[in-house]
């Protein structure tokens, strides 16, 4: 199996002594230690990761959607998540966008933000469990996608993770080839939109050290981005043998 990229989200867990040992940890281990290994971590904690140097990268798990420095309380811009060693910036995670009322308007700043200061955005896309009950998750997911395209940068790396609302947190995950037919959809609405862009696709949404031979058996996808399973050291190891 070709390598994967397993990306940790760690939302707002941990405290400054248990992530800079859990970093600590993990660069020792040479299964985590790797580039195709990813933490998002909660942006104070960040600065733990500084001068670690550590294979594994860093992504923050969301950013301003204002790009210049000034007079907006309580953000943070993508310049200063590259003063720490940023590489991906989750955009768009269905908790951001629920919790925080973020629109496409916020969003496609937010992508050509993170773009302009040289961070690889992972963009979050998913469906509700009634949209998909409704039979409508093919064109909801078009249209989230369609937000790309109203870009007013270029596009050349970006990471699309499918992440259906359904699975996130509940431990229910798709069937394998419903989560085929959706990298599917991904992969050629980018080959027909954005034919020079690299832009692979992960899945997200109760991965575990269970279910994860079966999902990256896929070859449309590229990896996952995990969450709960992420906070547990022994499970997240075995995750990270894919990477
Ligand atoms: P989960 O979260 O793995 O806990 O379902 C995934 C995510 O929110 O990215």
């Amino acid at each position: 199996m070709t390598k994967k990229l397993i990306v940790a989200n760690w939302k707002m867990n941990g405290t400054s002594k248990k992530i800079a040992n859990d970093l600590g940890v993990y660069r020792a281990n040479e299964i985590t230690n790797t580039a195709n290994v990813v933490i998002a971590l909660p942006s104070p904690y960040l600065y733990l990761a500084l001068g670690i140097d550590a294979k594994f990268k860093l992504a923050s798990q969301d950013v301003s959607q204002f790009a210049n420095c000034g007079a907006y309380t309580g953000e943070i811009s993508s310049k200063m998540l590259v003063d720490f060693g940023v590489k991906y910036s989750i955009v768009g995670h269905s908790e951001r966008r629920s919790n925080f009322g973020e629109t496409d308007t916020v969003l496609i700043k937010k992508l050509e933000n993170v773009i302009q200061a040289g961070i690889i955005p992972i963009f979050c896309i998913g469906e509700e469990q009634q949209v998909r009950d409704d039979g409508k998750y093919i064109e909801f997911l078009l249209k989230q996608l369609e937000l790309l395209l109203q870009l007013k940068v270029d596009i050349n790396e970006l990471i699309i993770a499918y992440e259906p609302i359904w699975a996130v947190g509940t431990g229910k995950v798709p069937e394998v080839s419903q989560i085929s037919e959706i990298a599917n959809l991904i992969h050629s609405f980018v080959q027909k939109t954005l034919p020079r862009a690299k832009i692979p696709v992960l899945y997200g949404g109760s991965v575990s050290a269970k279910n994860i031979a079966e999902i990256l058996q896929l070859n449309d996808i590229a990896g996952v981005l995990v969450g709960g399973a992420s906070l547990n050291f022994d499970e997240f190891t075995a995750i990270c043998t894919y990477a």
